[in-house]
């Protein structure tokens, strides 16, 4: 021990000790805490290589938001770990034939302000909606007048029939509608081992005329999956997980923008409430109930049917393919 240590090893105090802080602990004083701003700014600087790309562009928006949603509700360390956690589960519950990150964007009603915002289509044109899960490329082509319904029990007959016309008014000839929908009991044909393969879908061409026409059934609501995390969110947010009963559609013309869409059921108890939000007013539709003998005579038919008439009204622009195609479950 030199004379200027105590025994614990210590200098002594002195005056001038207690006024001066130790050396460390004055440096540390100097400096300011460092702000999640400055993070942000690190971040930002990090990807400034991607500059000036998509990718930047996307990304340095994505840390921006992230960041900002972070401070704005003071998100808490256990929080954003909740957040991963319910991310990874969603990957494990999805495989080829569900994709819980696409329902995941939907339920948020991510989905459709993308693909709202993409269209940016004409006022009176046909409007975007829901692509959903359950497209299926390749559906058979099928002559006008074609029933789609190849199933027993697929439920109420209904023809749907109408004009694909340019926003002029002038008929498309050669356009294609390629059509979707679930049986009475709400299931898809890829996912349901009863229905015969590419039940309830084809493909369609106007003719000359630009008019098209097709037999199927009536659409039923039906409920998304919600046995896997984003049931559990909709259960924490108090929200049902039904679609109102519609009709897809992908409408395409060479010269127009192809345009992803359903046809929504006007009675249907859901149509405010579509846990999708794919519905628009333009969507809402009318089926007319033909019975009574000379109705069912003037058609040709025996059994009462549903009738709606739509006519699709596609503005100039870019056709365009759409890149998803769920497959049909196997094993069946
Ligand atoms: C559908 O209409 O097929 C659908 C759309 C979004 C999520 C689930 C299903
Ligand atoms: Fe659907």
């Amino acid at each position: 021990m030199t004379s200027t240590e105590n025994e614990k090893g210590d200098s002594p105090m002195s005056l001038n000790d207690e006024v001066r802080a130790p050396q460390r602990a004055s440096d540390q004083q100097d400096y300011h805490a460092t702000s999640s701003e400055q993070i942000t700014a690190e971040v930002l600087a990090a990807i400034s290589s991607t500059t000036g790309t998509r990718a930047g562009e996307i990304l340095s928006a994505v840390i921006r938001h992230a960041h900002d949603l972070a401070r704005e509700v003071r998100l808490q360390p256990d929080e954003l770990l909740a957040a991963a956690e319910f991310l990874r589960r969603c990957g494990d519950i999805s495989d080829a034939a569900r994709h819980e990150y696409i329902l995941l964007s939907d339920v948020l009603g991510l989905t459709m302000v993308v693909d709202t915002e993409a269209a940016g289509v004409a006022d009176g044109a046909l409007e975007t909606s829901a692509l959903g899960p359950f497209y299926r490329a390749g559906a058979p082509w099928e002559p006008n007048g074609a029933n789609i319904s190849r199933g027993t029990d697929d439920g109420e007959p209904a023809k749907i029939h109408g004009r694909v016309l340019d926003t002029d008014g002038t008929p498309i000839s050669d356009a294609v509608l390629d059509v979707w929908s679930t049986n009475a009991r709400g299931l898809y044909e890829n996912i349901d081992p009863t229905q015969p393969d590419y039940n309830l879908r084809g493909r369609f061409r106007t003719d000359a005329n630009g008019s098209y026409d097709l037999w199927t059934v009536k659409p039923v609501s039906y409920p998304i999956p919600d046995d896997g995390p984003v049931g559990e969110l909709l259960h924490l947010t108090g929200r049902h997980n039904m679609r109102p009963a519609h009709f897809h559609v992908i409408a395409s013309a060479p010269g127009y923008q192809t345009i992803v869409t359903e046809l929504f059921t006007d009675d249907d108890p859901y149509l405010d409430s579509d846990v999708v939000f794919g519905v628009k007013p333009s969507l809402v539709v009318h089926y007319n109930r033909i019975e009574g003998p000379a109705r069912l005579a003037a058609a040709g038919r025996t059994e009462p049917y549903w009738d709606l008439r739509y006519d699709f009204i596609l503005t100039p622009g870019q056709t365009t393919t759409v890149e998803f195609s769920t497959g049909r479950h196997q094993n069946h």
